[in-house]
C-alpha cells in the first residue's frame, strides 16, 4: 500500500488548478444511464472513486472510454446485466448507490447491494427508498440487496426528512422520467447537485428551483446526449487553501468558482488571513498570526463536512481555543487521534471537538481510516517538524487527483513510496519524528 513521506515544515506558495469534483462528477456518470445516446463529460477527475463507478457501469452495460482533452465517453456497449450492482463493486464506494434512480427510472428495475458500514458513520440510504417508493416504486430488501421496481415511476411530492446530497441526485435522476410533475422538498443544495442538475437540463429534462431546496420536475419521455463540463473540486480547492493559511504561505487555486467555498473562505477570513479572488478562483495568504474559530459543519451553504478535519488541522496552530463542531456525520473525528501522536492538544465531547492551540507538531508515521481524515494529516505534516509518514494513501487517491504532484508545485516536501520502499529517515508508528 502507497504511503506518503513528508519532510516539514514546508510553506504553500504558488498556484494549481482545481481539478473536477469528484462528488459532482460521481452522478453526472450514473445520469448517463438515463441515455442510449453518447454523453461527453469534460473534467471528470483521475481518482480512484471514478475508477470505481465507471466499472460499475461496465457492468450495467454502459461503456466508457477517454477521448481528447479530459473528456470521458459514456455510451451503451454489449452484456449489460439486468440492472444488478452486485456487492463486489458496491461495496468500496458508497456513492455506487447513485445508479438506484436512473437504472430504477430508465429499466423499470434496479438491484442494488446495499452500502455496507462506512468509515464516517451508519449513513442509511433510507431516504433514498422513501423517496423512489412515493413516485411507485415497490421496495423490498433481501439478502443484503435493495430491489426496486415500477414500470414507470409517477410525479408526486416528496419532502426530504434529512438533507441528503445522494438522496436528493437519486431522486432527481429518478423523476425526470416519471409521468408528470415530481416536487422535491427540503432538497440538498450543494453546488454538486446543481450541476448534475443542469447536465439533465442539458440531456432534456425539464427541472425548476436549481440551486434552492425545492426543485420541481416535469417528467419527459426519454432523454438525449449531452455535453457537459464538471465544476470545480471546492474540498479539493479548500484543502490548499487550508494549507496556505496553515503554513502562513500564499496559494492560489485557479479555475474555481468562489462562491461555492463561501463559508470556508468567511471561516478563513476570521483566523486572521487574507481571502481575494485571482485567476479566476481563490487566493489565500497568511503573514500574521493565527487566529482561532469556532465553526459547526452544515448542509451548504453552511461549512462543508468535507473540510472539517483539514480545519482541525489549522486550529491546532491557531492562537488559542478552537471549537468545531459536526453534525452532518456521528462518527467523524477519527483524525483528532492522529493529529494528538503528532502533538496536538485535541479533546472529544460527543460531536464537539475542542482544539487548543497552538502546539508544536513532530513528524511520524499516521495512518487514516478516510479521505478527507487522510488529507488533514497530509496538512499537519506540513508545519511538522521532521519526517511524517502517512499510510494507506488508497483514502486520498479516492478523491484526490495527483496531490503529492499539487503539492510539491506549491513547494512542499511530498514523496510517494510504494509497499517496497523503504523510507530513509522514515520513523516507527509512535516513536516519534526526526527533529
Ligand atoms: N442520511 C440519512 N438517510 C438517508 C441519507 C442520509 O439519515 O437516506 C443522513 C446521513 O447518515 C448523514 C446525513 O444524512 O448523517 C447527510 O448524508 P448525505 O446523504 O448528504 O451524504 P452522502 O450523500 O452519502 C455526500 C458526499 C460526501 C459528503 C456528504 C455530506 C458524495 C458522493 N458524497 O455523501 O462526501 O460528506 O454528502 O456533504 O457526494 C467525501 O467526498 O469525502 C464524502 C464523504
Amino acid at each position: 500500500m502507497d504511503r506518503f513521506r513528508i519532510v516539514g515544515p514546508s510553506t504553500l506558495r504558488g498556484t494549481v488548478r482545481a481539478s473536477g469534483a469528484k462528488n459532482a462528477a460521481l452522478p453526472a456518470l450514473a445520469a448517463t444511464l438515463l441515455t442510449d445516446e453518447p454523453v461527453l463529460l469534460q473534467r471528470v477527475p483521475r481518482v480512484r472513486d471514478i475508477t470505481t463507478l465507471r466499472r460499475l457501469l461496465a457492468h450495467l452495460g454502459q461503456g466508457s472510454s477517454e477521448e481528447a482533452g479530459d473528456r470521458l465517453r459514456f455510451a451503451p456497449e454489449g452484456n449489460a446485466s439486468p440492472g444488478d450492482a452486485p456487492y463486489e463493486l458496491v461495496k468500496t464506494m458508497r456513492a455506487s448507490v447513485l445508479v438506484l434512480g436512473p437504472l430504477l427510472a430508465r429499466r423499470g428495475h434496479a438491484r442494488v447491494s446495499l452500502p455496507g458500514g462506512c468509515a464516517i458513520g451508519v449513513r442509511p440510504i433510507d431516504q433514498h427508498l422513501a423517496g423512489l417508493e412515493a413516485l411507485g416504486a415497490r421496495v423490498a430488501l433481501d439478502h443484503g440487496y435493495v430491489d426496486v421496481a415500477a414500470p414507470r415511476l409517477t410525479g408526486t411530492r416528496f419532502r426530504f426528512a434529512t438533507v441528503t446530497v445522494t438522496g436528493t441526485e437519486n431522486l432527481l435522476m429518478a423523476a425526470v422520467l416519471a409521468r408528470g410533475t415530481t416536487v422535491l422538498e427540503n432538497c440538498a443544495r450543494e453546488p454538486e447537485v446543481s450541476d448534475l442538475a443542469r447536465l439533465l437540463v442539458a440531456m432534456g429534462a425539464r427541472i425548476e428551483g436549481i440551486g434552492s431546496s425545492t426543485l420541481v420536475v416535469e417528467g419527459v419521455a426519454g432523454l438525449h446526449g449531452a455535453e457537459h463540463a464538471v465544476i470545480a473540486d471546492r474540498i479539493e480547492a479548500g484543502t490548499y487553501l487550508v494549507g496556505a493559511a496553515l503554513t502562513g504561505g500564499d496559494v492560489t487555486v485557479a479555475d474555481l468558482a468562489p462562491g461555492d467555498l463561501g463559508a470556508l473562505l468567511e471561516a478563513l477570513a476570521a483566523t486572521g488571513s487574507e481571502v481575494g479572488a485571482e485567476e479566476g478562483g481563490v487566493r489565500v495568504r497568511r503573514s500574521g498570526e493565527l487566529l482561532p474559530c469556532d465553526l459547526a459543519t452544515a448542509p451548504f451553504p453552511g461549512f462543508p463536512t468535507d473540510l472539517q478535519a483539514q480545519f482541525m488541522a489549522l486550529m491546532t496552530q491557531a492562537a488559542g481555543d478552537s471549537t468545531i463542531r459536526e453534525t452532518i456525520f456521528e462518527n467523524r473525528f477519527q483524525h483528532a487521534a492522529e493529529l494528538g501522536r503528532m502533538g496536538a492538544e485535541i479533546r472529544l465531547e460527543g460531536a464537539v471537538a475542542h482544539v487548543r492551540g497552538p502546539r508544536p507538531l513532530s513528524g511520524t508515521t499516521v495512518m487514516a481510516t478516510d479521505l478527507r481524515a487522510s488529507a488533514s494529516l497530509v496538512l499537519a505534516a506540513l508545519v511538522a517538524e521532521g519526517v511524517t509518514q502517512v499510510e494507506r494513501i488508497y483514502h486520498l487517491d479516492r478523491g484526490y487527483e495527483r496531490m503529492e504532484e499539487k503539492l510539491r508545485t506549491l513547494g512542499a516536501t511530498v514523496e510517494r513510496l510504494g509497499d517496497d520502499e523503504k523510507s530513509p529517515g522514515g520513523s516507527a508508528p509512535g516513536g516519534g519524528g526526526i527533529r
